[in-house]
């Protein structure tokens, strides 16, 4: 097994903790322990008292009774947790594929969604977003692309980088055709919740078919990626099983509180949307107005959930407007190449208290390079 380097995650750690504005987060803002604990009266003697021994290693049964709560058709003993989404998409892959399996992957993406088969060996076809067309995915596209040895196809919706939401009979009709095919759907599911109409929130893929797997994190929607709390939620017992069996070989069990909190966390998961919702309502107000002051420079696509866009710049290249940005303002976006895309794209964050004063410093940079 030989995975390159994941640019995305490096670029962060070169730059998140020392620059002054992050305009480019994929999460959203997030509270401290006491906040949380504040949710519930006696949650804080609960968590100073707790035993930090090893846990089970599918998940707290309370933590997994709160996750299956997220969906109409899964139990408790079809959730597997994991650190964070990242090790779930790293034992998928491992659980599902084999050398010489094709794989089809919603691009752009995250980058371990497409690179950890390539590195089992898989071949991978990527299911292009057309900016053209508001980020969508065609579903032509998708037909053209299974092969006899289609093993999965992977999608991310609500989207990263775009914040682009699938329509709900595609969605439906998505489920469906894999289901009849006997083609695994790995549906990643990070960004549900963050809908900015609850209209527009699609089933659970889980919920739709047997050969789905759905993955949600404690990282994106609910603000708190220092949990690390992650997991599947899926019927399809022969794939959850196997990626249990393969977990004994990375984490073995969560952290103990991190899955305190993420249970208290999910009990009260309203009251995180609704804040966070707030946030981004507010902090889309600010850039809808920018956008609208810079429309030679810039252009988007306005997502539809989520704190991220992908954003077009029409005049410069984009790896040295973002350099000279973070280097002369301290403000730090997301050239679209980190994800191997050629368009001229950067990705902006917006689901962080901060945004007013980063776009503030961004306007400034924006300024000095036009005089
Ligand atoms: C679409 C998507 N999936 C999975 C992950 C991994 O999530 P985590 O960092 O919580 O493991 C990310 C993180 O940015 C993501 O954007």
């Amino acid at each position: 097994m030989e995975l390159p380097v994941f640019k995305l995650e490096r670029y962060f750690a070169r730059y998140e903790f020392k620059v002054r504005h992050l305009l480019c987060s994929s999460d959203c803002e997030s509270v401290t322990i006491k906040d949380l604990l504040a949710f519930e009266a006696g949650a804080g003697d609960a968590f100073e008292n707790l035993w930090l021994g090893y846990t089970e290693s599918q998940g707290a049964p309370a933590l997994r009774q709160a996750i299956s709560r997220l969906y109409d058709t899964i139990g408790p003993d079809q959730v597997l947790v994991h650190s964070g989404a990242e090790e779930a998409i790293f034992l998928f892959m491992h659980a599902a594929l084999s050398p010489g399996d094709h794989l089809i992957v919603h691009w752009p993406c995250y980058q371990s969604l497409h690179e950890v088969a390539r590195s089992i060996g898989c071949e991978v076809t990527f299911w292009e977003a057309r900016e053209e067309q508001g980020w969508s995915l065609d579903p032509d596209d998708l037909a053209d692309r299974i092969r006899p040895r289609t093993r999965a196809v992977i999608i991310n919706t609500p989207h990263n980088p775009t914040g682009w939401l699938m329509p709900r009979d595609e969605f439906v009709r998505l489920n469906r055709m894999l289901d009849e095919r006997g083609i695994l759907l790995f549906s990643d599911e990070v960004y549900r919740e963050s809908e900015y109409s609850a209209d527009d929130r699609l089933p659970a893929a889980c919920d739709l078919s047997h050969h789905a797997v759905s993955l949600g994190v404690m990282s994106k929607t609910y603000g708190l990626p220092g949990l690390r709390i992650g997991w599947i939620a899926t019927g399809n017992p022969e794939i959850a099983n196997r990626m249990a069996a393969l977990k004994d070989y990375t984490t073995i069990c969560n952290s103990g509180p991190s899955e305190f909190l993420a249970e208290i966390a999910l009990r009260h998961r309203d009251r995180l949307i609704r804040r966070n919702r707030e946030i981004i309502t507010t902090n889309l107000t600010i850039l809808d107005d920018f956008f609208q002051r810079h429309s030679t420079l810039f252009s988007w696509v306005r997502p539809m959930a989520g704190p991220i866009a992908f954003v077009h710049l029409s005049d410069g290249e984009v790896d040295t407007f973002c350099h000279e940005l973070v280097n002369r303002n301290g403000v730090l976006l997301l050239p679209g190449n980190l994800y191997g895309d050629r368009g001229n794209h950067f990705r902006i964050g917006f689901g962080r208290r901060g945004m007013p004063a980063a776009v503030a410093a961004l306007e400034r940079f924006v300024g000095s390079r036009n005089s």
